[in-house]
């Protein structure tokens, strides 16, 4: 049940830390405690007369009561689902934009997305689409959300044929982050996030990567609490941010946000999905340094870096037990970088340096050598 308007109490006010300095168009505000300033981001970035909250149960018991409590009372309207990847479909999109037609809403109305990037994706795209186009403000509650799904203006639902492949670019409003949310994360959600953190470090900044690792023992000992995870997640923010800039349509360099992720999205279609995204990206991390280096791209020693560095996080380092090559395999031909059915891949030269592969950013690579380097990466 939707709690009454107004209900709950802002965290007591303080003073709004100024956004991140990103090159994007709009303002990433990334700070704990700054949940209680939603309300003034919304007036400033998106002034509207309604404000439709799009959250899933459990995170909207958490903070939808505080950031009601923010927005124009009697004008604001809470619109849940239940949690997980089986709800980002074409029939949620429909049902949400319908209740927002039943409720009122109009060009007067500014989207927030509060949760992790299940919501992120979907209400966007129903911000995307609806009316041809409401502002929305993401707000992450989830690490991997916050360090990638709430950057870069990607809005989708999947369809049984694959992830997100019905969606839109369309940029937020803002982008607000309170790091202090993540207390309430599972260890295993916040993992995940890792993976897309040490992402960042490999394909664009050895420095970042290396202060991740000096951070792991912390981050895993006390979660969203260890000391400087906030910068942390800004740097992450950073290196997103830089890569969006240039080339927000992913016409090139913005594949290299993909490094790990053609094999994971096949590793995750063949498991039906059942798995957490960080945990299928670790193992399509490996697995793509080490195509790096089976094709003269990186030097060896790549891909036990990458490795290491997954372990060191708690990540899955070996394929789920008993998963069928040949599907996986199959399934990389799908990825949205695939050009005439042969899958390509966004590969490192070393850490912190992805290859241009002269402006494609995506090099081909031949079934035979994926094939024998997801043999080596199953587990028993
Ligand atoms: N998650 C990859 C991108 O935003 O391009």
């Amino acid at each position: 049940m939707n709690p009454p308007p107004n209900a709950g109490s802002a965290a007591t006010p303080r003073a709004l830390a100024a956004p991140l300095p990103v090159p994007l168009g709009y303002p990433v505000y990334c700070a704990a405690g700054v949940l209680a300033h939603v309300g003034d981001i919304v007036r400033t970035v998106a002034p509207s007369h309604r404000v439709a909250i799009i959250s899933d149960d459990t995170v909207a018991a958490h903070h939808a009561a505080t950031l009601r409590a923010q927005c124009p009372a009697g004008a604001t309207q809470l619109f849940t689902m239940p949690p997980g990847e089986q709800e980002k479909t074409r029939e949620r999109w429909a049902q949400l934009t319908d209740a927002l037609i039943a409720w009122g809403a109009g060009r007067d109305t500014t989207i927030i997305a509060l949760g992790g990037g299940v919501v992120g994706d979907l209400a966007g795209f129903v911000a995307a689409t609806f009316m041809r186009g409401l502002p929305v403000v993401q707000v992450p509650t989830t690490l991997l959300a916050m360090v990638d799904a709430s950057v870069g203006g990607k809005t989708a639902v999947d369809t049984p044929a694959g992830k997100n492949l019905v969606g839109a670019f369309h940029n937020p409003a803002a982008v607000v982050i309170d790091p202090a949310v993540l207390g309430t994360l599972p260890a295993p959600i916040l993992r995940s996030g890792l993976a897309e953190m040490l992402k960042h470090g490999i394909i664009a900044d050895a420095s970042y990567f290396d202060q991740i690792l000096l951070a792991l023992p912390d981050i895993l000992s006390q979660g969203a609490a260890a000391p400087g995870f906030a910068q942390l997640i800004a740097g992450s923010v950073h290196i997103k941010a830089d890569v969006v800039a240039e080339d927000t349509r992913e016409g090139g360099l913005r594949q290299i946000l993909n490094f790990g992720h053609t094999i994971a999205h096949a590793i995750e279609k063949v498991q039906r999905y059942d798995m957490l995204h960080g945990d299928a990206v670790a193992m399509g991390m490996i697995a793509e340094a080490r195509l790096a280096e089976c094709i003269g791209l990186a030097g060896p020693g790549l891909a036990r870096s990458v490795r290491d560095a997954v372990q060191r996080a708690g990540l899955p380092v070996a394929l789920p037990t008993g998963i069928d090559i040949d599907a996986v395999l199959a399934e990389t031909h799908g990825d949205k970088k695939a050009r005439g059915g042969a899958a390509r891949y966004a590969l490192p030269r070393g850490i912190g340096e992805m290859e241009p592969a002269e402006g494609r950013w995506a090099v081909p690579v031949d079934d035979v050598v994926v094939k024998t380097v997801l043999g080596e990466l199953k587990g028993s």
